[in-house]
């Protein structure tokens, strides 16, 4: 058969590698890909919103499946437009992707169905939302509602840090349409770990769980990042504790979207903190999560494609999913000065000498082949994976793999896992 894998990060890498290797699959196209895909199968120069022209696209080389990585295109509603022409497509429809297009959607939906009792409030001034915030104190959360390339969310240390984000979000319009609605939130404090679930709407199977690394900063210092590293499992995610997220909250939540006519068919990403009262879900993604499928993947023991085939089709309760018990670790290798500004096109040199250390996968992210040579084409360019028989030895291993990599400036956070080995020990 033939996939076709919508994005171009770390984790359409991820994704494109793991469904090459299924004996069912002859070709894996990525559109618009990155260097790495190319390993996987064929790259296709079509734009990740143009849904449009990827149907054509899916149409004319009879893709029997297209998986969509990043949030914007489901969002939008590329799986309504596929299932109008005729066309296979793993993912969340417009409706259901709300749980990540609107946090006010997300929490309504929490809170309608028991599964939360975290605090918020939801406001279209700025006055009223800026009397809540004092009303309340600091710290407080502050989100746009909508999509806002990961800058909408602001955990507020202060009330004048929570007005400011309001003020960006309601008077200056810093985040367009995304942000004409603001969602308050209680700050929960707690370890914070991501469960994603495959679902056609009915059956709830859980991937592994993963926990990545925010902060540009060793320590989690400095600006926030679309996530610099990450492993699964999560030792302070006991059986107990990853049950009660699966059964409790998740399997409730799809079902509570499927009893108000809204079937949810793909990945579901919740985005958990373990607080001291219990687990909550500060999020939820309509998606895939990265780097944390690069860790997920990787421990996957079986057919990826027949997993999201049956997802489709909505029989997942007929496949059986499992996982390999060694401990995966991600490093992120990235440009200097990401998440502010940075150069591109920098060569990149020792990729080989990383891919023949034990365990490791290095899935590419922001790079791209100029005149044969593999350069750097984006914040994040790689993400370094290994597996092992213990958090101790995945790290040592990914770490290993990451010193044999160049590129000018090239930066990656020293701390990736530390706190899984401590707790491991
Ligand atoms: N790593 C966070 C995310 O994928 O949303």
């Amino acid at each position: 058969m033939k996939v076709l894998v919508v994005g171009s990060g770390g984790r359409e890498h991820a994704l494109a590698w793991k469904l090459a290797q299924s004996p069912a699959v002859e070709t894996v196209y990525c559109a618009p890909g990155n260097a790495g895909c190319r390993q996987a199968g064929k790259v296709v120069d079509i734009d990740v919103e143009d849904a449009s022209a990827l149907a054509d696209f899916a149409k004319a080389q009879h893709v029997d499946l297209t998986v969509v990585g990043p949030e914007l295109p489901l969002v939008g509603g590329i799986a309504d437009l596929f299932q109008q022409r005729g066309l296979a497509l793993y993912g969340p429809t417009r409706a259901a992707a709300q749980v990540e297009g609107s946090k006010r959607f997300a929490n309504e939906l929490l809170h309608r169905h028991g599964i939360s009792s975290k605090k918020f409030a939801v406001f279209d001034d700025a006055a009223s939302a800026k009397a809540y915030v004092r009303r309340q104190g600091a710290p407080i959360v502050v989100k746009a509602d909508g999509l806002a390339a990961g800058k909408g969310v602001k955990v507020a240390r202060t009330v004048e840090e929570a007005e400011r984000h309001i003020d960006a979000c309601l008077v200056e319009g810093v985040f367009g349409e995304a942000g004409e609605v603001v969602v308050i939130e209680e700050c929960l404090e707690g370890q914070e770990c991501s469960i994603k679930v495959f679902t056609d709407g009915e059956t709830v199977v859980p991937m592994v769980p993963s926990q990545d690394y925010k902060r540009i900063g060793d320590a989690d210092t400095g600006d926030n990042t679309g996530g610099m590293g990450c492993y699964s499992p999560v030792p302070a995610v006991d059986d107990e504790i990853f049950r009660h997220i699966v059964e409790n909250m998740i399997t409730p939540a799809v079902r509570g979207l499927a009893e108000e006519g809204i079937v949810y068919r793909g990945t579901l990403y919740a985005g958990c903190i373990l607080t001291a009262q219990g687990p909550e879900i500060l999020e939820f993604n309509c998606r895939f999560g990265d780097p944390e499928t690069q860790v997920v993947l990787p421990r996957l023991d079986g057919d990826l494609v027949e997993i999201l085939q049956a997802t489709v089709e909505g029989r997942l309760s007929e496949v059986e999913v499992r996982w390999l018990k060694e401990r995966a670790v991600c490093v992120v290798v990235a440009s200097g000065g990401y998440p502010g500004s940075y150069e591109k096109g920098k060569p990149i040199k020792g990729l080989q000498e990383a891919e023949s250390e034990a365990g490791v996968v290095v899935f590419h992210a922001g790079t791209a082949l100029r005149d044969g040579q593999l350069v750097t084409n984006g914040g994040r360019v790689l993400g370094v994976t290994a597996l092992g028989a213990s958090f101790a030895e995945a790290r040592e291993r990914a770490y290993r793999a990451v010193s044999k990599i160049e590129f000018e400036k090239m930066y990656y956070r020293k701390d990736i896992a530390l706190r899984a080995v401590q707790a491991a020990e």
